[in-house]
């Protein structure tokens, strides 16, 4: 099978470091030869231009520059050939570490002793032990399953929320519409990791932050959201943290990104902000499974990794 050239398709930062290595095995172009390049057989995105893939005669396979594939999904002329989206030990490791990080401080109270230190005040908090915690995360997937298994490491209780029911050993598991609501009346800390579909966007709304869990040592709920920024409602989630409804919240992600200067999440004393750094998608171990993947399909192999385009992730 001809070998064929790579379109490297981004918007939002620069591909050189990406165009280096997968230099390395295949000619790599930023720009197809007219709409319809028979030459391109691969194409590696983030946030790529609409219908610039859609007429390309030879394309075999799309490749996601990140885990979620919102992005691609955003084109409406989408040509049907198989997505792949990433999946790497880097990454989770990345995401496992932000959701641990975050976890922590909240139960650690990380935000009250920022606030005491500013003021000079010397104050222990009573201390809770982590089994008196549950972490509730939503999108037992594969990021979702890594930073669980460290979770319930370190002594938590976790819930898991997943479209299809998935059991994992010492996590109480929760499928569907059926199970959202006993899954977020049991949960303390809702970690949120789901992929942006039209199922899911909207869905962490005020009306779904509610049903939290508030009876607990921490003081009350909180939220992290390293999923997606269009899967949350921002202004509920003011609402919820102004009303009470929400102890704290750190975000890595919003409907509206960069987030805009003039939003009130910036200066929230109660919300932790972090530019959509959860899990940054390195070219270095990223690239090398790509190609991988690439030379596989031209050997007859199948790819791994596809999205499912019915389930939009
Ligand atoms: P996966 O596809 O492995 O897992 C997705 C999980 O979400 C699955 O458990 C899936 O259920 C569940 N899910 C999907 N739709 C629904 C629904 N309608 N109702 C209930 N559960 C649902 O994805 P990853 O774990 O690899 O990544 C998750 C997301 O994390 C990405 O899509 C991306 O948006 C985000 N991300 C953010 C980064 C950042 O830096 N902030 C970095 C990397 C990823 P089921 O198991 O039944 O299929
Ligand atoms: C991803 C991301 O989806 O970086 O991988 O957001």
């Amino acid at each position: 099978m001809e070998k064929g050239r790579v379109l490297l398709a981004v918007t939002g930062f620069h591909p050189q470091r990406w165009r280096e290595l997968l230099s390395a095995e295949r000619e790599v172009v930023l720009e197809p030869d007219g709409a319809s390049d028979p030459s391109i057989t691969y194409a590696v995105v983030w946030k790529q231009k609409a219908n610039l893939l859609s007429s390309l005669p030879n394309l075999r396979a799309i490749f996601s520059i990140g885990a979620g594939v919102d992005h691609i999904f955003a084109d409406p002329g989408l040509p049907d050939v198989p997505i792949v989206k990433v999946v790497a030990d880097n990454l989770t490791q990345y995401m496992t570490e932000y959701v641990i990080w975050r976890v922590l401080d909240h139960h650690r109270q990380g935000m009250l002793y920022q606030a005491q230190q500013k003021k000079k005040t010397w104050h222990e908090p009573p201390q809770r032990p982590a089994g008196d915690i549950s972490v509730g995360i939503m999108g037992l997937g594969n990021l979702g399953r890594a930073a669980a298994s460290v979770l319930l490491s370190l002594g938590f209780a976790v819930n898991g929320w997943s479209r299809t029911v998935r059991p994992m050993k010492g996590v109480s598991t929760y499928a569907g519409e059926a199970g959202l609501i006993p899954f977020l009346n049991a949960t303390d800390i809702l970690v949120v990791l789901l992929p942006l579909t039209a199922q899911t966007q909207g869905i962490v709304s005020y009306s779904l932050l509610k049903e939290l869990r508030r009876r607990n040592g921490l003081g009350g709920s909180v939220l992290i959201n390293a999923g997606r920024g269009r899967l949350q409602k921002d202004a509920d989630i003011l609402r919820a943290l102004d009303d009470g409804t929400l102890k704290e919240a750190s975000l890595d992600v919003f409907e509206v990104e960069p987030l805009p200067k003039t939003s009130p999440l910036w200066a929230h004393p109660k919300v932790f902000v972090t530019p959509h750094a959860a899990a940054t998608s390195d070219p270095v171990h990223l690239v090398p499974i790509m190609l991988r993947q690439m030379a596989a399909y031209e050997r007859g192999e199948k790819l791994d990794n596809v999205v499912d385009r019915e389930a939009g992730y």
